[in-house]
């Protein structure tokens, strides 16, 4: 093996951990974002115009995915549950009334985590950090 070689296989080796989703992960996220997310978070994860205001229904509006949202306030196992099962307890409160639908019927758990993989991979790197932390640490 030449130099090269041995440079690109250490990479490879080493890249998966640096970085924690493929382009194929991140490609298969953005679709599922597209079809299932967009319409109510934004083209462009956005979210709806005033959203931190609650519409005359009484329901929030749909957040930014974001830095300019709170998404990246929340460890990796609550996006999880929260996309998957919606707002439901313990992460509201019980009987809480809310637009965001559980995707438990409609999206694959590997759907789910190449959607939230994408939506991270639109944060800017301190977001991420500390999104990152957050999840670690409540893991441990
Ligand atoms: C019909 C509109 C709608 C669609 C479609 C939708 N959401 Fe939501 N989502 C909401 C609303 C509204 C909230 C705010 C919930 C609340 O606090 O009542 C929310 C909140 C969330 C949260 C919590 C965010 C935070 O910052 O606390 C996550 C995570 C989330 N949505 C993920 C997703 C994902 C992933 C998809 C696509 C698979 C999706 N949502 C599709 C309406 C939607």
């Amino acid at each position: 093996m030449n130099k090269m070689r041995i440079v690109a296989a250490i990479l490879a080796l080493a890249l998966p951990a640096l970085v924690s989703a493929g382009s194929q992960q991140l490609e298969r996220g953005k679709r599922v974002y597209a079809v299932f997310c967009a319409q109510c978070h934004g083209k462009n994860l956005e979210g709806q115009p005033d959203w931190r205001r609650r519409k005359a229904d009484g329901k929030l509006p749909a957040p930014p995915h974001d830095a300019s949202g709170h998404t990246w306030h929340h460890t990796d196992a609550d996006l999880f549950a929260m996309t998957k099962h919606g707002m439901v307890p313990p992460l509201a409160p019980a009987g809480y009334v809310s637009d965001m639908p559980a995707w438990k019927d409609t999206l694959k758990d590997d759907d789910i985590w190449a959607v939230l993989d994408y939506i991270k991979s639109r944060w800017p790197e301190e977001q991420r950090k500390y999104q990152q932390e957050v999840s670690t640490q409540s893991a441990r």
